[in-house]
């Protein structure tokens, strides 16, 4: 039993670290669906706040690829550590 929460410690831990590194590649592909990249970096530097909101604006559109919550907060913490 005492393996067992040790393993699952270190799954939820490795994911959590994923999403603190954010996922360019990720962020690149979905956000390159619709549009060019350079409109997405036309916005670099604003905070996390105000991606969370665009992120959200984007991926409510009709033709906006599925990505589970977990790789949505990579692709918003990737958008938010670019200058
Ligand atoms: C489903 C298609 C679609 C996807 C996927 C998409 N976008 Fe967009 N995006 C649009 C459309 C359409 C516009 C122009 C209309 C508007 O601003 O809503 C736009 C406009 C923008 C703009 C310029 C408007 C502004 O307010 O500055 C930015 C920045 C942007 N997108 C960023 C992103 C990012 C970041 C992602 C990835 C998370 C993304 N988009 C994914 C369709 C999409």
């Amino acid at each position: 039993m005492k393996s067992l929460l040790l393993i699952v410690g270190g799954l939820v831990l490795t994911a959590g670290m994923a999403v603190a590194a954010g996922d360019e590649a990720l962020a690149r592909r979905v956000c390159t669906s619709c549009h060019s990249f350079k409109r997405v970096e036309a916005r670099f530097g604003q905070d996390q706040a105000a991606w969370e909101k665009l992120v959200g604006r984007m991926l409510a559109k009709g033709a906006a690829p599925q990505i589970s919550d977990a790789e949505r907060a990579a692709v918003v913490q990737w958008l938010a550590s670019q200058k």
